[in-house]
């Protein structure tokens, strides 16, 4: 299994480009069960998540086409996706298959709205919570759907097709709203999604389904109207830029100190974050060219902020501001209050020397003078990356262990720090 080392203490200068978001790379691919044209996705990220949902789409009779690379593109060029869903092969989705990537259940709304019949493993617990689907099921039925739960599958059958209705989320769910939305685009009439999540990604995929035929309005605030539509066809369209790596980035630029553009971002779709940075001590610029981040000399100050639903602070970013806060002048308190068990950082950053308590759902970081260089394992994604934000500003070798969890992410991680000035490298077991 792959490792990563670590040096730490070098700054971070230069430029990193942002690659397009797994977030909406994986709910966009999705979509393309909705309609037998071929949908093109740009910019599409390099990620073992989304070579995971080319295999479980392919389980369906979905043809993805990767464009080749032509002579003078840039690694940072993100690749082109053809998918294609001219036929409809199977309408389950299997345990082995759901059980590797929980986004994988969002399959069941195209399926049931195009086909009529879905049969999807549930998917089972996960490493940051229980993760339930009751929501998503909830949406299904409001549009028509019948479901059963049988053997650990969720069977969604609307034979005559659904119909439009009212959602009314108690919470805020991005794949309640992922689903609702692509399950709506087909339904006969109208529907109207209630406490709707707001990411960018749900506008990202909304306006793709809009280019597809579907009528989608208000993507991207509380409430979402569709009117359905008999089909939808092809589309082109690029994903837009990935907001969670942007963040995590441009904290690790303020853990080590340095001077980093973050070359096509879109400073509005983070700016809860950057907020929270400028206050810690860095200094944001924003400009066409992206997000630029300095933090020269100065130390860092503590902070205290809650997570919570776009446009606040994202749980994504959760644990890499508390790897920053480790080094902070003083005490910092981070409340998690969208997934619970997620701070399963807490015990590795302390292996770096991070002093952090957790009660309940707080964590309550006091920052330390310095952080030391030790084995640690990536438990999963956005944990994985703040040991690596730690081990950047960490004295001596940090080897991180159990790093496919960041290949599920983030695109070339180790090459994309390596050329802005760190001493990184991958151990190829
Ligand atoms: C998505 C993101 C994930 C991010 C999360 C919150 C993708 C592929 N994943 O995950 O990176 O951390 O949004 O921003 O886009 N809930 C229920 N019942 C349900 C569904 C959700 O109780 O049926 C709860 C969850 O347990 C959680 C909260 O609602 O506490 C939010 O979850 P949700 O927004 O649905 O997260 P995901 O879509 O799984």
């Amino acid at each position: 299994m792959d490792r990563i080392r670590i040096v730490g203490g070098r700054p971070l200068v230069v430029t990193i480009a942002v690659s397009g978001a797994k977030n909406a790379t994986l709910p966009l691919m999705i979509a393309s069960l909705l309609t037998e044209q071929t949908l093109v996705l740009d910019n599409v990220p390099r990620l073992a998540d989304v070579a995971l949902l080319q295999r479980i789409l392919g389980n369906h009779g979905v043809d993805v086409m990767v464009g080749g690379k032509r002579p003078g593109d840039s690694l940072d060029a993100g690749q082109t996706l053809h998918v294609s869903a001219a036929r409809i092969v199977d309408t389950t989705a299997p345990y082995e298959l759901v059980s590797k990537m929980r986004a994988s259940f969002w399959v069941i709304a195209p399926l049931v709205a195009r086909m009529g019949e879905a049969k999807v493993s549930l998917p089972g617990g996960c490493a940051i919570g229980t993760r339930p689907v009751d929501l998503l099921i909830m949406a299904l039925e409001r549009l028509g759907a019948t479901i059963d739960i049988d053997g650990g599958y969720v069977i969604a059958r609307a034979p005559n097709g659904l119909r439009g209705g009212e959602i009314v989320f108690p919470r805020v769910t991005v794949g309640g709203t992922h689903t609702a939305l692509m399950a709506a685009t087909l339904a006969r009439g109208t529907t109207v999604i209630d406490n709707a999540a707001c990411e960018p990604e749900i506008v990202d995929v909304a306006n793709c389904l809009n280019r597809m035929g579907a009528r989608i309005s208000g993507a991207g605030g509380a409430r979402v109207v569709v009117e359905g539509v008999a089909k939808l066809s092809g589309a082109r369209h690029a994903v837009l830029p990935d907001r969670i790596e942007t963040g995590t980035y441009a904290m690790a630029a303020a853990m080590t100190g340095g001077d980093l553009l973050l070359a096509g971002a879109r400073p509005e779709h983070l700016q809860a974050a950057l907020d929270v940075l400028t206050h810690a001590g860095a200094r944001i610029d924003v400009s066409d060219a992206g997000v630029r981040i300095t933090r020269n000399g100065a130390g860092l100050s503590p902070v205290d902020i809650s997570t919570a639903p776009f446009p606040g602070f994202p749980t994504d970013l959760q644990a890499q501001l508390m790897a920053l806060m480790t080094r902070a002048r003083g005490t910092s308190r981070i409340r998690e209050t969208i997934f619970e068990n997620r701070f399963m950082h807490v015990q590795e950053l302390a292996r770096l020397g991070a002093r952090i308590q957790l009660d309940g759902e707080t964590a309550i970081i006091e920052g330390v003078e310095r952080l030391k260089g030790a084995p640690v394992m990536a438990t999963d994604l956005r944990a994985s990356v703040s040991l690596v934000i730690a081990a950047l500003a960490a004295e001596g070798e940090t080897i991180v262990n159990r790093v496919y969890h960041l290949d599920r992410g983030f695109e070339r991680l180790e090459d994309k720090l390596r050329r802005c000035g760190a001493t990184i490298a991958r151990i190829s077991a």
